[in-house]
């Protein structure tokens, strides 16, 4: 009777421990699943907001304001005066550029000048650079009218 009861107590002490083993090893599956899940899941939450990234800096077609296009295209030279670029706000540096009016800065920049290349390297319209070189100029003494959309 007594080794019975012992018996007993190992076979209730290895199922025990199996119970256990196989409840670990099922915690630890199912804790690496959501990661993925979570991930997928987050990215296609972050979705929206990363084309609206893309949308707001004017890659998906949204025309740039002046201002908006020199932060993203013209900042490097014109903010530092790099390379021999008029800096932004240094308006002895942009009265005698100022005469040449918005029609002549706006063919400067289209067709490049010295060290500034044609469109200053960028994808922007006419009409964006247009805006970009009123901002900067009417910054700098100028008082250019932005041209009417079209
Ligand atoms: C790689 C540097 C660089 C970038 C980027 C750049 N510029 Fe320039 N920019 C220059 C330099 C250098 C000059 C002076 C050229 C000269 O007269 O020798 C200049 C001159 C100008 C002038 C005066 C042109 C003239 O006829 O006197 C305008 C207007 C201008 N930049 C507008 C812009 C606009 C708008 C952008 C952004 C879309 C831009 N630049 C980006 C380097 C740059």
């Amino acid at each position: 009777m007594e080794k019975e009861t012992i018996r007993g107590f190992i076979y209730l002490l290895v199922a025990t421990l199996a119970t256990v083993v196989i409840a670990l090893v099922t915690a630890n599956a199912l804790m690496h699943r959501p990661e993925v899940i979570d991930e997928e899941a987050i990215s296609k939450r972050i979705a929206p907001v990363a084309q609206l990234t893309i949308a707001a800096a004017g890659a998906v077609g949204a025309e740039r304001s002046g201002e908006q296009l020199y932060q993203a295209a013209c900042v490097a030279c014109h903010a530092t005066g790099a390379a021999g670029a008029p800096k932004l706000e240094d308006n002895a540096a942009w009265a005698p550029r100022l005469k040449q009016g918005l029609e002549g800065l706006l063919k400067s920049v289209i067709n490049g000048k010295n060290a500034m290349p044609p469109r200053a390297g960028s994808d922007a319209t006419d009409a964006e650079l247009a805006k970009a070189i009123v901002y900067m100029a009417n910054k700098s003494g100028g008082s250019l009218k932005e041209p009417a959309a079209k």
